[in-house]
């Protein structure tokens, strides 16, 4: 075990963070290692810290204390390649954005700037992967909440991202895209490092290595089989 751990790549390091809105902190002391490979299931109670704690690793929130660092090949890296599905009310629907150029925009994003050479087939196969093709069109503020979600889902894969963060991806969807969402977890962990906050952990918790309860505070848990809602302190 220990021999495993020494040779895996560090991707991001989080040391020491406090976020602090004011009044009490919402996050204390936080010391993280995400490493190639992982697949870490994020659970806790509502007003955790679950989406501040996804925001400081994408370095969307600077924390008010601490450091977050990323690496590339062992060497400090400015940026990785990321795919982001926010929560749905970190969305502004009334974004006056097609579907179309919200899946487009992942790409854009993950390739500063420039479209790849194959971008088209990979729309297209991402398109179909999330079966998103009825409403390309539409305005994403006309959406039902399965359909923002697929959309969401879209534009986070589109780059083929080493790591993939999904802030409660099952949400709004119904069961048959639950599980098609499953399977392309399944497919996208072998090439992707993924970080996924999720309530519904029966099938996520036997595909992910790591899972840690965020609650003020993180806790790794290592064979956590039923994932409720637990308090710090509670064992
Ligand atoms: N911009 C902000 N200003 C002040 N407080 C905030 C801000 N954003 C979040 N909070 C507070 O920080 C705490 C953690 O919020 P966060 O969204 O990270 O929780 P969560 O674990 O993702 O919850 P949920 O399961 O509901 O998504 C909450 O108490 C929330 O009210
Ligand atoms: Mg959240």
């Amino acid at each position: 075990m220990m021999n495993m751990e020494n040779e895996k790549e560090l991707l991001i390091s989080l040391r020491d963070i406090t976020v602090d809105y004011g009044e009490k902190p919402i996050l204390e002391n936080v010391d993280l290692d995400i490493f190639r490979g992982d697949f870490m299931a994020v659970s806790g109670p509502n007003g955790g810290g679950k989406t501040t704690l996804m925001r400081v690793m994408l370095k969307l929130l600077k924390p008010t204390s601490g450091q977050v660092e990323y690496f590339h090949d062992g060497e400090f890296a400015k940026r990785l390649r990321i795919g982001y599905l926010p929560q749905k009310s970190m969305i502004d629907t009334h974004f006056p954005i097609s579907v179309r150029q919200t899946i487009l925009s992942g790409l854009q994003k993950g390739f500063l700037g420039r479209m790849p050479q194959d971008y088209e087939s990979r729309f297209d196969e991402v398109v179909r992967l999330t079966g998103t093709h009825d409403y390309l069109d539409r305005r994403i503020g006309a959406l039902s909440g399965g359909q923002l979600q697929r959309t969401l889902l879209a534009r986070a894969i589109i780059s083929d991202p080493e790591v993939l963060f999904l802030d409660e991806p099952l949400s709004y969807v119904d069961k048959q895209f639950e599980h098609k969402i499953y399977s392309i977890m399944e497919e996208l962990s072998g090439r992707s490092t993924i970080i996924l906050v999720s309530h519904e952990m029966s099938v996520i918790s036997r595909m992910a290595n790591r899972h840690i309860l965020v609650d003020h505070d993180v806790r790794q848990c290592s064979h956590c089989t039923h994932i409720g809602v637990q308090k710090s302190g509670e064992e």
